[in-house]
């Protein structure tokens, strides 16, 4: 498998860039501050804590606290894993062989095709990009339904998606659905951003709950701003191929962390508190970035995301994103993702956007003002 391009490049500037303006979590908080958060405050202390090895499904109450986040999904349907990643990789593995076909939109976060590729084939089908649009961009339904083929096994999906932030108009889903049915095919949906939809009912369904071959992936790291506990699953209605998963997971994490998974616990139990925390901070960014794109006309083409806390902003500044990205960091400490990062071996991707990450608190706000500061040192004649 090729570089993962992004985790490269966090890697160099992830924990030593000044402001770091492009994460794609909500804000995290502390042990203390998620406990004071158990309604029942009867969870064992973690000094208590038994360090062995727990059950390779997760947790019982664990998966009881998730399937609770589905309408249809029950605990059984549920395998517990270390963080999203995991499940990205394993049901690549787990599902497909040399002759499968995988068909992918693009951009997306390269596990989705990278992994896969490293099995069978994969098509890319573009994403169609429609500026000052609600959903700017959307899923090429007529592109995935002629890259379909005999052995077509499986479509990867990514809403709220990374990095534009966009979600699926319902019908579209449906009729996604509709088509994979009519072949076929899995759907594994990587859904770790749902739970901060700006508009709460533009919320879309989770797969497992609604297709018999769908498969539900989410995760702590993400809405609920807590990836440092790595708890993330899968859920699924197809029962045997969960069991292949979960054999799987003996050669990977075998189990997961048991301290992460009584503070998951905690914070699935809490999440309508926490959920709403993260959904104000990211809408109070929200505003204070449009103030500041307001204020530089001529600096981007602005598309408002509809969910998960990153959006993509197509540059039309001078130079171009690329270039815009190294100097903010290099002269401001100002650390954005350009598009660049999104490159994929099974399509084109557009190398004039970058991400900007909304979900944090403090970071965001010094950030903005070290943006501020840099436009208005080098970019005056676009200010308003
Ligand atoms: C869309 C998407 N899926 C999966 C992951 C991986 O999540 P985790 O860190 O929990 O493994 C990420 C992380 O950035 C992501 O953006």
């Amino acid at each position: 498998m090729r570089d993962f391009g992004l985790e490269v490049f966090f890697s160099k500037w992830e924990f030593s860039a000044q402001h770091h303006m492009t994460a794609s979590d909500l804000e995290s908080m502390s042990v203390d501050d998620l406990m004071a958060l158990d309604p029942n405050d009867n969870t064992p202390s973690l000094n208590d804590l038994w360090l062995g090895y727990t059950e390779t499904w997760g947790a019982p109450d664990l998966r009881e606290a998730i399937a609770d986040t589905y309408d249809e999904i029950e605990p059984k349907q549920i395998l517990c894993l270390a963080g999203a990643g995991e499940g990205l990789y394993m049901t690549a593995k787990v599902l497909l062989s040399a002759d499968d076909h995988v068909i992918v939109p693009t951009p997306n976060y390269q596990s989705a095709e990278t992994v896969p590729l490293s099995v069978c084939e994969v098509t890319g089908v573009p994403m169609i990009y429609q500026a000052n649009t609600k959903h700017a961009w959307r899923i090429d339904l007529d592109g995935i339904r002629a890259a379909i083929k005999p052995n077509t096994k499986l479509l990867s999906l990514n809403f709220p998606h990374n990095p534009t932030g966009m979600l699926m108009p319902l019908d579209e889903l449906d009729a996604l659905i509709a088509l994979c049915r009519e072949h076929g095919i899995y759907i594994l949906s990587d859904e770790v951003y749902r739970g901060v939809e700006l508009d709460p009912s533009d919320q879309m369904p989770q797969i497992a709950d609604v297709y018999e071959r769908g498969l539900s992936l989410n995760v702590m790291s993400k809405a609920y701003g807590l990836p440092g506990l790595r708890i993330g699953w899968l859920a699924t209605q197809d029962d045997e191929l969960l069991l292949r998963l979960e054999r799987y997971k003996h050669y990977l994490s075998i189990c997961n962390s048991a301290p992460s998974e009584r503070l998951s616990i905690i914070a699935l139990n809490a999440r309508t508190k926490i959920l709403a925390r993260n959904h104000g901070i990211m809408s109070n960014n929200l505003v204070l970035l449009e103030t500041l794109f307001e204020d530089f006309p001529g600096l981007v083409e602005w598309t408002r995301p509809l969910g998960g806390c990153v959006a993509f902003p197509r540059y039309t500044g001078p130079g171009d994103a690329e270039s815009f990205c190294l100097e903010l960091i290099e002269q401001s400490g100002v650390l954005l993702l350009p598009s660049s990062i999104y490159r994929s071996e099974v399509a084109d991707t557009p190398d004039d956007h970058f991400r900007i990450g909304l979900g944090r608190d403090k970071v965001f706000k010094d950030g903005l003002q070290a943006m501020r500061t840099h436009l208005e040192k080098y970019y005056a004649p676009l200010a308003k």
